[in-house]
């Protein structure tokens, strides 16, 4: 039987993919360095005439009113641009959020998360990415922030570096499997 048992038990893992979502914070009480700011691009707050370029940049994922009303509940978005358009941009939320369908994080007073953040690959590696998101926790910071977290599948390796690089520490690991490649199985928590 038990040879029976292990085969069908290796079928089944042969079957399944997994992902690992790695959950990340920063403690916006230590020292913030985002670095030198990069030379032709202006940093402002997005409003809402920006809002359709910043949904292109992330393929139209989301409606535009969606993101208009999430504005206007208190979510701030940092961008860099330059006379050709929009080059850069960073998303944060201090309400709570829907990560998947079993999992919604929770926000304490002070706690905010990174929604995204994005910059045009032609202008990659250069340190934008660091600028920005540094140049965004201390401004959350400044505003009475604590905490920012973050979340990225373990295998972005330019956003886990970035996030390594300004300061985040990996704070909870979570597998999430498809069994049969589609079917969803609870994400488990896994040792750190
Ligand atoms: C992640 C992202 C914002 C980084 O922006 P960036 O301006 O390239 O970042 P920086 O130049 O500040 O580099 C930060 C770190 O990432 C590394 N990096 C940048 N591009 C990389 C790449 N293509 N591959 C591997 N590492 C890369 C840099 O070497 C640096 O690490 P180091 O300090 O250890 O050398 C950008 O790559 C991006 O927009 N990616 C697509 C969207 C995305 O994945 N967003 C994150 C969602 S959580």
């Amino acid at each position: 039987m038990a040879p029976f048992r292990d085969a069908i038990r290796h079928l089944a893992e042969k079957m399944q993919t997994c992902d690992e979502w790695l959950e990340l914070s920063r403690d916006l009480g230590e020292p913030i360095f985002p670095g030198a700011a990069p030379e032709g691009l202006r940093m402002r707050w997005a409003e809402k005439s920006d809002l359709f370029a910043i949904n292109a940049l992330q393929g139209f994922v989301k409606e535009t009113d969606f993101m208009e009303a999430a504005l206007q509940k208190g979510d701030r978005c940092l961008l860099l641009d330059d006379p050709d358009g929009l080059r850069a941009f960073a998303w944060v939320t201090f309400r709570d959020f829907r990560l998947a369908l079993w999992y919604t994080l929770t926000l304490d007073s002070g706690t905010c998360y990174l929604v995204y953040i994005y910059v045009h690959p032609a202008l990659g590696g250069r340190g934008i990415g660091s600028f920005l998101l540094g140049s965004l926790m201390a401004a959350v910071r400044d505003q009475g922030g604590r905490e920012m977290i973050s979340g990225m599948y373990s295998d972005w390796e330019a956003s886990l570096r970035m996030h390594l690089r300004m300061g985040f520490r990996i704070r909870r690991r979570l597998r999430q499997c498809r069994v049969l490649q589609i079917f969803p199985t609870p994400p488990k928590d896994m040792e750190i």
